[in-house]
């Protein structure tokens, strides 16, 4: 062979390996061991030109070249305000890593501008989830959408089906139940420390609708926080083995605690784990042999699956959406505007004081917050587009 003809071989081989690496990037294989893969390699690029912009004009680090964000004083505030959204745009296709730090710059740059309802923007984003997902119809399993013998596919284990009987027909409500669909104004609690201190609960005990996210306190001190009022709350079905026992004798606790949220819905995944069908069936058997005023819903695993479609579209791609996620992904099809709080993935306040993991424990993060900032970045531009409200600080109180 010919030393050209090598060279070209071996081209011809570096091309194929690129594009199957590309190939495999677009599979929604190992996402989560992916993004580390991703994350170290990128690591050493240092300050994304993205990020950059987002800095405010006081911790503009020092450049040697010319960009259109030099001159950032000199802007309008509205100006700057507007850049930040094709920043945090950017920001959000990107796999890197941020550093804590960055994301607090980034949120206080964004604390600093206007916010503003967008009702366009609320249209069309709210038409694209009904196009892809339609949760007025689809997000939970109903004798409407779900006939006797069908056989349902899982969300997460997609190779194991699950035929609906009879008996788990009859656990069913007929059509969706969100009879005053839509809502005027919705609140989804996230359950971060952020809350702590905030006051944050009479503001939401005012909304027509209160979301909250895997049966948190709401009673005690704690209310003048997060609010005592919920209509609906998810319940996370390995809850019920590590906190109450598989209901059997701490099967009192576990009512007692429901019995927290009235006639809330309560939203189990009954079908996205193999694991979690027979402890939803419990939750559903448990409350209603008590008459229990709570009434037990499941996530329809399809929707869920054409949720995370939807999402990974937008660079979203780890394992499985947050359930927080997921519920303002609800709450867009559901109601006319939401406002979030207690979403606040990091450990720290903008001010840099230390914040527990959740509002009711002192735990520490445990995830570690690198696994968030997808969702993360997505939120916070549904924010800066005037889509939804998160609510960063203490509320005010009248
Ligand atoms: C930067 O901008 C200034 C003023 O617009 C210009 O005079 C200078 O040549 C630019 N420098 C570079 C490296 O582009
Ligand atoms: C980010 O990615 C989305 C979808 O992949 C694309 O529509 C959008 O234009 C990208 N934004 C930027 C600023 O690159
Ligand atoms: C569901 O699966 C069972 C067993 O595999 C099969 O007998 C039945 O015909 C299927 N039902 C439907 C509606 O596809
Ligand atoms: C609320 O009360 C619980 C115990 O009743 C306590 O552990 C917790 O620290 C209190 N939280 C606040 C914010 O005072
Ligand atoms: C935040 O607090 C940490 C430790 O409490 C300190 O090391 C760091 O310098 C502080 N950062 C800022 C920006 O104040
Ligand atoms: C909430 O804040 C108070 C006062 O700062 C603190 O004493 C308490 O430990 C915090 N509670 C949690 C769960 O972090």
């Amino acid at each position: 062979m010919r030393p050209g003809g090598a060279l070209l071989a071996l081209l011809a081989g570096l091309l194929l390996l690129l594009l199957l690496r590309l190939l495999w990037s677009s599979t929604d294989a190992p996402a989560r061991s992916r993004l580390w893969v991703e994350e170290s390699r990128e690591a050493t690029h240092g300050t994304p030109a993205a990020l950059r912009t987002l800095r405010s004009p006081a911790t503009q680090p020092p450049r040697t070249m010319n960009s259109t964000y030099l001159n950032e004083k000199s802007l309008q505030p509205s100006e700057r305000c507007k850049n930040l959204q094709a920043g945090l745009e950017t920001l959000s296709n990107k796999t890197k890593k941020y550093s804590e730090d960055d994301y607090l710059q980034i949120i206080t740059n964004i604390q600093s501008c206007p916010w503003k309802r967008q009702a366009e923007e609320y249209e069309n984003f709210r038409a694209k989830l009904a196009s892809c997902c339609d949760a007025i119809q689809n997000f939970i399993v109903s004798q409407n959408n779900t006939p006797v013998g069908t056989n349902m596919s899982y969300e997460v284990e997609s190779k194991s089906e699950i035929q609906i009987r009879e008996n788990i027909f009859a656990m069913l409500p007929v059509s969706q139940p969100f009879v005053e669909y839509p809502y005027n104004q919705c609140a989804v609690v996230g359950n971060g420390g952020i809350l702590n201190q905030s006051l944050c609960g009479a503001e939401i005990d005012k909304s027509d609708f209160v979301f909250r996210c895997n049966i948190p306190p709401t009673t005690g001190n704690v209310s003048k926080d997060v609010g005592s009022k919920t209509n609906l709350v998810t319940l996370n079905p390995s809850i019920i083995r590590l906190r109450y026992g598989n209901l059997k004798e701490k099967k009192a606790m576990f009512l007692e605690d429901m019995a927290t949220y009235g006639d809330a819905f309560v939203l189990l995944p009954a079908f996205s784990f193999r694991a979690n069908t027979g402890a939803s069936f419990k939750v559903y058997s448990t409350l209603k042999e008590s008459k229990a005023r709570q009434k037990v819903l499941f996530f329809h695993p399809k929707y869920l699956k054409n949720l995370a479609l939807f999402w990974r579209t937008k660079g979203v791609t780890e394992y499985r959406l947050s359930s927080g996620l997921m519920i303002t992904s609800v709450a867009v099809e559901l109601c006319e505007s939401v406002k979030l709080y207690g979403f606040w993935p990091f450990s720290k306040t903008a001010e840099n004081t230390s914040v527990s993991h959740h509002y009711y424990d002192n735990h520490l993060p445990k995830r570690g917050f690198h696994e968030m900032p997808k969702e993360y970045s997505q939120i916070l531009q549904l924010h800066v587009k005037g889509i939804l409200k998160l609510q960063f600080s203490k509320c005010e109180v009248a």
